[in-house]
C-alpha cells in the first residue's frame, strides 16, 4: 500500500488496462464506483479493491480515495471529474479530457479554486520512448525540428450505438484517436497558429477520418491522419535539419524508434522496456505531483490540454461534426 490511494470511476474497458497497469506498479486502489453495484463489485472482485460502489457520488464521498480516475465517455468527462472535484479529490480524466474547450476551461477553474490536481491521462506523453525523444530534440540531435507526420488508424466498430459513433457520447475518429496525434505535433512542435482539415462522415454523423495539416507557433507543420474504419501503421516521424526521429508502430504505445543522421546511418536504435501496457507512468507522474503539493503537469499543462481541445473544436467545426449539447 502507497500513500496515495486511486478511486476508479466508470469501470469499462479502458478503466480494467489501467487499473491493471496501477497493480503492476504496485499503486493503491481504494475504491472503484459504477452506475451499477454489480459491475463495481465485479470489478473489485476482479482487482481485489477494498471498496465498491454503485454511484459515482459515492465513490467520490469516500474518505479513503485522494485521487479520481474518470474513465466515461468524453461526453461525461466534464461532470463527473467536477464532481469529485467538489468533493475534494484529485483528477486524472481520460482522454478527450472533454467534449470541447470550454468545458475543460470548467474543470480547469473547479481544480485551481480547490488547490486540487486536474491531469489529461495523455497517457503517451509519459512513456519512457517519448521522455527519451524529447530529451534528444532538446540537445539538438536532429538539428531544427522542421516538420513530422503521424497517424491514428484502427478498425473499430461501426455500429451506430456503439460509443465511437454515437455524436451524444461524443463519438468520432478525432476525439478517440486522432487527439493522439494532434497532442503529440503539439507536444513536438509547439502550439497551433492555423489549422487546415478535410473529413469524411459516417451515418450518424461522427467522423470516420479526418486530416490535419497544424501551422505551429514558431514556424514548423505537420501533417496528421487518423481513421476509425481503416487499420494503417499508426506510425510517427520527426524531421528536423539534420536527422529525423522514426517512432516504430505503434508509436503512442511503448515501442522503439530510430535516430537517423543526414547520412541516412542509424545514429542511436532504442528499445522499450515496459512492463504492462503504460498507462501506469502517467499515474506514477501525477503521485508525485499530489506530493510535491503541485496541481499542474510539466509534461501536459492543463491549459495545454484546453489548447488542444481548441484544436479539436476548430477541426470539427471545418469537417462538420457538431455534438447535441452544442447545438
Ligand atoms: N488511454 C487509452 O488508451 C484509451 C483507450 C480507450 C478509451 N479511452 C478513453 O476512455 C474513455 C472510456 O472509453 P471506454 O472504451 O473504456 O468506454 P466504455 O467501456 O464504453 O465505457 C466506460 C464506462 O463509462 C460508462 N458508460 C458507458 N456508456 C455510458 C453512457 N451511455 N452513459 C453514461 N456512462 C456510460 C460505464 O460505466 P458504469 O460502469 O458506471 O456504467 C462504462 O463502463 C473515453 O474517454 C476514451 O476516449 C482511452
Amino acid at each position: 500500500m502507497t500513500d496515495i490511494r486511486w478511486g476508479i470511476l466508470a469501470p469499462g474497458n479502458i478503466a480494467h488496462s489501467f487499473t491493471q497497469d496501477l497493480r503492476t506498479a504496485g499503486l493503491d486502489v481504494a475504491a472503484v464506483g459504477s452506475r451499477r453495484l454489480d459491475a463495481a463489485r465485479a470489478f473489485a472482485a476482479e482487482f481485489d479493491i477494498p471498496h465498491a460502489y454503485g454511484s459515482y457520488e459515492e465513490l467520490v464521498a469516500d474518505p479513503e480515495v485522494d485521487i479520481v480516475y474518470v474513465a466515461s465517455p468524453h461526453s461525461h468527462h466534464r461532470d463527473q471529474a467536477i464532481l469529485a472535484l467538489e468533493a475534494g479529490k484529485h483528477v486524472l480524466i481520460e482522454k478527450a479530457v472533454t467534449l470541447d474547450a470550454a468545458e475543460a476551461a470548467e474543470i480547469r477553474e473547479a481544480a485551481r479554486s480547490r488547490g486540487l490536481l486536474a491531469m489529461e491521462a495523455m497517457w503517451t506523453r509519459y512513456l519512457p520512448h517519448m521522455i527519451r525523444i524529447r530529451e534528444l530534440i532538446a540537445e539538438g540531435a536532429i538539428g531544427e525540428v522542421r516538420t513530422l507526420f503521424a497517424d491514428h488508424t484502427q478498425s473499430l466498430p461501426t455500429d451506430p450505438g456503439h460509443r465511437l459513433n454515437a455524436l451524444e457520447l461524443g463519438g468520432g475518429a478525432l476525439l478517440d484517436l486522432g487527439i493522439y496525434p494532434v497532442s503529440f505535433a503539439v507536444d513536438i512542435l509547439g502550439l497551433v497558429a492555423d489549422t487546415r482539415a478535410t473529413g469524411r462522415l459516417s451515418e450518424t454523423g461522427a467522423d470516420t477520418e479526418v486530416a490535419i495539416s497544424l501551422a505551429h507557433d514558431g514556424g514548423a507543420v505537420s501533417s496528421l491522419v487518423t481513421s476509425s474504419r481503416a487499420q494503417g501503421p499508426n506510425v510517427a516521424h520527426i524531421l528536423g535539419t539534420d536527422g529525423r526521429i522514426e517512432i516504430d508502430r505503434v508509436w503512442y504505445t511503448p515501442t522503439s524508434f530510430r535516430l537517423i543522421g543526414r547520412d541516412g546511418a542509424v545514429a542511436l536504435d532504442y528499445r522499450s522496456e515496459v512492463e504492462g501496457r503504460g498507462m501506469q507512468f502517467q499515474a506514477l507522474y501525477a503521485e508525485d505531483l499530489i506530493r510535491a503539493g503541485r496541481t499542474d503537469s510539466d509534461l501536459l499543462p492543463f491549459d495545454e490540454s484546453i489548447a488542444i481541445m481548441a484544436v479539436l473544436d476548430d477541426i470539427r467545426a471545418q469537417v462538420g461534426v457538431v455534438y447535441p449539447s452544442a447545438r
